[in-house]
């Protein structure tokens, strides 16, 4: 089968038979993506509708890459999870991948501090035709976290943690608590191009991505790796946990 034409020009740089290949590691990332998306069929038009509509709508382009949100998604199918946490909805592109590997009856509480990214996602989970299975819960996390751990909501199989950086620590202590024991809790965005490294003490954000591993590694019956990622996003990484399991 012969290469789609995109994909075609990419190899051709790669090899280096293109005077315009530009050689620098970001492009390739992306070209990787590309091909890993057109080949395994990644995404669709929801997604890219969801996607064209946040950037339609001003909001930030920071959602997972498609083929994260497949990776978050086949996470959540293969554990059988039926009921998925997500701090930080944005335009809710992550959310739709997670929400796709719930059973009928299962169900996704989504919590998202800005009401114009509360607004757009709402859109975006009837456009999906997932509406049904999503509860978002607009105002800081913090808060809804409290709320429903002080409802006793039903316990978690899936947490996935993707909103204000500073405060993963403070989320991940609060998943553990609404988690089933062996639920998974990944936390997103922890590596950022390797200031993970940066023991300076003064990137907030980076701040809470150290404390969290920190924390994952002295809490008794977690098991946990982080896994680095590169991409059309750059070079990062998600931490992956299972609560209440041997080391
Ligand atoms: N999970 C999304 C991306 C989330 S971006 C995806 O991959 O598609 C982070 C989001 O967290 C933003 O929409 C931001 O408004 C939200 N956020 C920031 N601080 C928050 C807080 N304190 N409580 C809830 N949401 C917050
Ligand atoms: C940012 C946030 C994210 O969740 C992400 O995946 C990438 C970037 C940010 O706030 O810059
Ligand atoms: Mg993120």
């Amino acid at each position: 089968m012969k290469p789609p034409a995109r994909l075609e020009s990419t190899w051709a740089r790669r090899r280096g038979d293109d005077k315009d290949m530009s050689g620098d590691p970001q492009s390739t990332w992306a070209a990787v993506d590309a091909l890993a998306e057109e080949r395994l069929g990644v995404g669709d038009a929801v997604l890219d509708e969801v996607t064209a509509r946040g950037t339609r709508a001003g909001l930030p382009a920071i959602a997972v890459s498609p083929c994260q949100g497949k990776l978050l998604h086949l996470l959540a199918r293969v554990s059988g999870a039926k009921r998925v946490l997500e701090v930080g909805t944005l335009g809710g592109y992550s959310t739709i991948w997670l929400a796709r590997a719930l059973p009928a009856d299962g169900k996704l509480v989504t919590l998202e501090i800005d009401p114009h990214h509360a607004q757009i996602a709402r859109e975006n989970f009837a456009l999906a035709k997932l509406d049904h299975l999503v509860e978002l819960r607009e105002g800081p996390a913090l808060k809804s976290l409290g709320e429903m751990e002080r409802a006793e909501v039903e316990a978690f199989d899936l947490v996935f943690i993707d909103a204000d950086k500073p405060n993963n620590a403070r989320y991940f202590e609060i998943a553990l608590r609404l988690a089933r024991p062996g639920a998974i809790i990944i936390v997103d965005n922890v590596v950022r191009e390797g200031a993970l490294l940066d023991d300076s003490g003064t990137n907030p954000s980076n701040e809470g991505s150290r404390r969290v591993l920190r924390l994952m590694g002295k809490t008794p019956g977690l098991a946990a790796t982080l896994v680095q990622t590169v991409g059309v996003k750059g070079y990062d990484g998600f931490a992956i946990a299972v609560v209440g399991a041997a080391k």
